[in-house]
Formats: structure tokens, sequence, C-alpha cells
């Protein structure tokens, strides 16, 4: 062991590496996560930090609900790209090629092709530092099982193993 820098130690928090999708009318924003986890069983809930300047929070303030898409191993080109991009600007969704399906619990479709994905409504909001926690409680969820997750450790999208 050694001493370290603040940063270091956070960063061995292993994270998903995540997007966070939400829909208002003809707008769909999703945008690239890492700082996710579950913090209830009964009912299942999520919580999110998001900076208070992200447009997918905007967007999600307004219906209530979100898609937690949780990324496959594969899939860091479209992590990196809702990482980097607005959806102020830019569609994501287009710009990607991202193929959608309709959820089973939410009006926010959900990703057709990733590790998991969560449908949430949100049942709160908690302003704590430089971000929000956004509570999720998970109503509907499908798997691909067959696929390994796509995290991020020591500040970096990294790929599982
Ligand atoms: C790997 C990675 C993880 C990120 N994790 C978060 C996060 O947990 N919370 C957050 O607010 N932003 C996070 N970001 C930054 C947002 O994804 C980025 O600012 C995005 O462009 C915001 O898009 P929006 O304005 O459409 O919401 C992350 C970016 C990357 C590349």
């Amino acid at each position: 062991m050694r001493d370290a820098s603040i940063s270091e130690g956070l960063g061995r928090i292993v994270c998903p590496c995540a997007l966070i999708g939400a829909k208002k009318g003809e707008i769909h924003d999703i945008t690239t996560v890492a700082w996710v986890t579950q913090e209830s069983s009964s009912p299942p809930q999520v919580t999110v930090a998001l900076h208070s300047k992200r447009y997918v929070l905007e967007l999600l303030r307004e219906t209530g609900e979100f898609v937690l898409s949780l990324l496959a191993e594969d899939q860091e080109k479209i992590a990196s790209f809702c990482g980097s991009h607005s959806g102020r600007d830019t569609d994501k969704i287009k710009a990607l090629g991202l193929e959608l399906e309709p959820s089973k619990a939410i009006h926010t479709p959900r990703l057709k092709d990733c590790l998991a994905n969560l449908e949430c409504k949100v049942t709160g909001e908690y302003e704590s530092g430089d971000h929000v926690i956004v509570v999720g409680q998970v109503l509907a969820a499908n798997i691909d099982p067959s696929r390994k997750p796509l995290l991020y450790y020591q500040h970096q999208i990294t790929r599982w193993g």
C-alpha cells in the first residue's frame, strides 16, 4: 500500500458504464453515466448522479421517468460519444444509428442492444455537491445474459476482464 491522491483513491471505485435516456415529446436524449448504483431492494431503486447542467436532467425532470441502459463491453464507442456530446445540439441516437424499442412500463423507449435496460420512474431528487442525485424506482428490466459489462475504472472506460 502507498499514500495516494484523493483522485487516485476515488478512481478505484468500480462503476458501470451506462446510458441514461429521457424523452419529452419528440426530443430523446441519451447521456453516458458512471456514477450509478442500486440503493434499495424493496422497492427496487437506483441512484444516478447528474451534473445540474445536463440536458438529460432537464428532460427527465419534465417526464418523471428514465431508462438506465447498462452497456456491454463492446459498446465503448457509444459511451464515448454520448459522454462527449450534448443533446442540446446533437441528436445522439441518430448520429450513432442506435436502435430502440418500446419499453414495457414507461413511455421512454429502451435500447434494443445492450447488457440490460432498467425502466425507472423518478421517486426523488437531491442536490449534493456539484451533482444532483436522481432516485429511480425500477419498474421493469430486460437483459442480454450472454454479454459482459462495460466499466468505468481509474477515470477511464474499461473493458471487463
Ligand atoms: C465514461 C463517462 C462517464 C460519465 N459519467 C457521468 C455521470 O455519472 N454523471 C454526469 O452528470 N455526467 C457524466 N458524464 C458526462 C456526460 O455524459 C456528458 O457531459 C454528456 O455530454 C452530457 O450530455 P447531455 O447534455 O445531453 O445530458 C460521463 C461521461 C463519460 C465519457
